[in-house]
């Protein structure tokens, strides 16, 4: 694939974004979708390209709106259907693109599909929901959220029967061996695709479909199924995306691209935890055994990563050894945990110290795939712990160091959530228009980081090899693409670092830094020798 002809996704910065908590506009103390319009400008400003929206449709918010309870409407807290029209035609006008929710696992209960499954034992709903007499049956799946459920089937009072939920008990799945299901889904998509929207971020895929003897994840029905979806795409519409959240290991996330007739896109879950692993250990050698676990997948499709999003940081795709030594490093206190993660965000993860903040950036903007940005992780956001489930890494974001961050101007106490107001983490400290003024603000830095790599689709499209690996305490990446290198050099710890690397397949070339433009002089046929600062970075491209 050429620069030229790569499609928008390939080489994308996506900015993830919960509207509940970003902008307040009516002052009710909830963010809304007219208050992300009203932020558009700092967003296209960051240097991103597209807005993934957590769901906006109305729930009861037990799941916080994971937990769906109307596909065609927006929830009130958030505005209108109208509104989120305009905030289409407002993020296009600026050359944005928005993704949103595909929530297709699993309704809320309190759906009216459910709720007349339950009760109307003869209508065509009841079929909508995977029902039992018993709670014996596919016993071998997991429990996902296994701090609050103890089976994945609930009993129904109503209908007398068991339901199968893989996520809370108020979030019944749905029964893809029921057309009239997929039907209905595709129903949904198109709702949103007509409205404008450039594509779903599909929430939960491994789950669609039950068989017994297995344990009920990533079967090829669900594959089939998900297939279905994408050529119902790909036949009425041009460049919309489908990206899929499955939390597996990447030989199994491979199965989503299918022939690249499946998902444009799909996270690469298990990288993540590894970046942190490197960081603390000083060590690179857990991001060069994940990647050696990194199949190629095909030409027009995307891995999608991230360092941190809106549910804990998954401890699910390492060893228990491993887990173990996360939560010890990254979780000392209990209330850190949650189910087989840690609900703290990038910055206090990462002792709130800049260089590793950049290092563990530009780390994963240094790997293949497509990177996400959560909000308010470009200013460096604390979180708060004591926060019910994963609500302490969605708190308001923080605009200024006045009233409620400048998120609203509502009463304090009457916020969704309570800013973050702790010493080194306080709102008055951390905000965006401090960092705007100052150019050595980790928002300024984010930025000319997300710049540089946009502008150079190597970091997209390029191969990539790993230099210097027996020199664990760097990582060395060598990125490639048609006659095109760029080095990646990362120093691991706190202390100086030389390197030693043979470039002589490269000897008379410039090296240059892409981050400040600076030329360390050509590269000669004996090793070169590099140093690295504590925590210093490198991106150098070997111009011919
Ligand atoms: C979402 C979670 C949600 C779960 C159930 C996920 O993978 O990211 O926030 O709780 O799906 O819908």
């Amino acid at each position: 694939m050429s620069k030229n002809n790569m499609p928008w996704y390939m080489n994308a910065v996506f900015y993830e974004v919960h509207i509940r908590a970003y902008c307040d506009s009516n002052n009710d103390g909830i963010g809304d979708i007219l208050g992300l319009i009203s932020k558009l400008d700092y967003i296209k400003n960051l240097g991103v390209d597209c807005i993934w929206i957590l769901p906006i449709y109305p729930s009861p918010l037990k799941d916080d709106g994971y937990d769906i309870a109307d596909y065609y409407n927006v929830h009130p807290d958030y505005g209108t259907l109208e509104d989120f029209k305009r905030l289409i035609q407002e993020a296009h006008n600026r050359g944005l693109r928005v993704i949103a929710d595909l929530v297709l696992n699993h309704t809320s209960d309190q759906h009216h599909w459910f709720q007349t499954s339950r009760s109307e034992p003869n209508s065509k709903f009841r079929d909508y929901y995977v029902w039992s007499d018993t709670d014996d049956k596919y016993a071998d799946a997991r429990i996902i959220f296994l701090d609050t459920e103890v089976s994945n089937w609930t009993y129904d009072e109503k209908a007398g029967l068991f339901f199968w939920h893989r996520f809370y008990s108020s979030q019944p799945d749905l029964n893809y061996d029921n057309p009239a299901v997929v039907e209905e889904m595709q129903r949904v998509m198109k709702f949103w695709l007509e409205m404008g929207i450039d594509g779903f971020r599909a929430d939960a895929v491994p789950y669609l479909i039950e068989r017994e003897g297995t344990n009920c994840e990533n079967l090829p029905e669900t594959h089939q199924i998900l297939k279905g979806f994408r050529t119902y795409l790909d036949e009425n519409y041009e460049d919309k995306i489908l990206l899929a959240e499955a939390n597996q290991w990447p030989m199994d996330v491979l199965a989503y691209f299918g022939d690249g007739d499946e998902f444009h896109m799909g996270f690469h879950f298990p990288v993540m935890p590894r970046i942190y692993m490197a960081l603390r250990k000083g060590d690179a050698s857990p991001i060069h055994w994940i990647m050696s676990q990194t199949p190629d997948i095909p030409d027009n499709t995307q891995w999608c990563t991230f360092l941190r999003n809106h549910d804990e940081l998954t401890l699910e795709m390492v060893t228990e050894e491993e887990r173990q030594w996360m939560w010890a490093e990254y979780a000392p206190d209990p209330r850190m945990r949650l189910n087989l993660g840690i609900r703290r965000r990038l910055a206090p993860l990462l002792d709130n110290d800049p260089r590793k903040i950049m290092l563990a950036n530009a780390l994963l903007y240094s790997l293949p795939g497509a990177p996400i940005v959560y909000y308010g992780d470009e200013i460096g956001m604390g979180d708060n712990i004591w926060l019910y489930d994963r609500n302490g890494v969605r708190t308001p974001m923080q605009w200024n160091d006045r009233l409620n961050a400048g998120f609203s101007e509502a009463k304090p106490e009457t916020l969704y959530a309570p800013v973050i107001d702790n010493e080194e983490f306080s709102y008055k400290v951390i905000n965006v228009e401090a960092q705007e003024h100052d150019p050595h603000s980790l928002l300024n830095k984010m930025r000319h980081l997300i710049d540089v790599r946009k502008l150079h689709p190597i970091f997209a499209l390029g191969a990539y090899e790993f230099l210097a690996k027996e020199h664990t305490k760097c990582l060395c990446i060598l990125r490639t693409h048609s006659d095109e290198q760029v080095l990646c050099l990362f120093n691991l710890t706190n202390s100086v670092q030389q390197l030693s690397l043979d470039l002589a397949a490269f000897a008379d070339r410039d090296i240059v830094s892409l981050i400040d433009g600076n030329s360390l002089g050509k590269i000669k046929l004996a090793e070169t020798e590099l140093e690295l600062e504590p925590y210093e970075f490198q991106w150098l491209s070997l111009k011919c």
